[in-house]
């Protein structure tokens, strides 16, 4: 763990310093335990990421009485690419609340690199290394593209212009409209800035809830090519998203959630592969 010859430009002294630049498709990632597994898909395998980097761990919770989701597990090891994938209302954008803190479970647990952080409020784990984009209202409209990545970095002490010249080489276009209004940038734009901002604070843990929602088949591409970058840096993505296909193509890992559970669990190639979830969820 030494940071001084650290090549992840996004996180200074804090993050995986494991991870060569290079991610090794699934081999030794999900790969390794589906192998032994036989390599099927499996309906529920949690604890099937062994030393995952993230955690939530058979979470139960909802907002009410009702719970929605039930014995759920997601999981991402360092560095991975993690995808929640599932029918609308399965409660993919609950599960990432729930990682985040903003949801109080009825059991279950949270982890983010051995830690125990259950208990802890949404900003102590931005402290802890997450960070977290919403699925909607995820930028400040009528504040420049710098200020909103100004305000990402509002919980930093330190010197962070070289993590917004770092966030300009990634979007480079946000660069040339840095002082623009974000709500004048067009949808896909608007989620560079969101993006961007979640890295202002360095993250180990980047969750996004439907990046590429609402956005071209071709900006869809191209942002999803950006967060293949950002993760061979070593941050650990966590993403939800609509666009299974596509999305599953990129993933070390995917998740199928049902009615709040655990439905299919496998690499995105195996459940790319997979007969059953490629007629009900990815349209055959
Ligand atoms: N803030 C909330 N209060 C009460 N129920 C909610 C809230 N947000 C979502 N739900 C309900 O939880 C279920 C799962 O929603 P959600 O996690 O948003 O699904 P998904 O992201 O998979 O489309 C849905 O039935 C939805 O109506
Ligand atoms: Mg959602």
């Amino acid at each position: 763990m030494s940071g001084t010859t650290d090549p992840n430009p996004w996180q200074d002294n804090r993050g995986n310093k494991d991870r060569s630049i290079t991610r090794s498709s699934t081999a030794g990632g999900v790969g390794a335990a589906d192998a032994a597994a036989g390599g099927a898909v499996r309906p529920v395998a949690p604890g099937a990421a062994g030393s995952a980097f993230l955690v939530g761990e058979r979470m139960t919770g909802g907002y009410g009485a009702a719970d929605i989701l039930t014995d759920c597990t997601i999981e991402a090891r360092a560095g991975e690419i993690a995808v929640i994938v599932g029918p609308n209302g399965a409660g993919k954008s609950t599960a990432m609340k729930a990682i985040f803190g903003m949801l109080t479970l009825r059991s279950g647990r949270v982890r983010i690199g051995g830690e125990d952080i259950t208990h802890l409020s949404p900003q102590a784990r931005v402290g802890k290394g997450m960070a977290f984009v919403p699925q909607t209202n995820n930028v400040f409209p009528s504040m420049s593209v710098e200020e909103n990545l100004e305000m990402g970095a509002f919980l930093r002490q330190d010197d962070f212009r070289g993590t917004m010249e770092q966030v300009f080489e990634l979007f480079p276009v946000l660069k040339q409209k840095r002082r623009q209004a974000a709500g004048e940038l067009s949808g896909g734009q608007r989620q560079q800035v969101a993006v961007g901002r979640a890295l202002m604070t360095e993250p180990k843990v980047l969750m996004l809830d439907e990046p590429t929602a609402g956005v071209s088949p071709i900006v869809m591409d191209e942002l999803f090519d950006r967060i293949v970058e950002v993760a061979r840096t070593g941050i650990t993505i966590l993403m939800v998203e609509q666009n299974a296909r596509q999305a599953l193509e990129i993933a070390d890992r995917g998740y199928v959630l049902v009615q709040g559970r655990n439905a299919y669990t496998g690499t995105g190639a195996e459940l790319l592969g997979n007969p059953e979830v490629r007629r009900t969820f990815l349209g055959g």
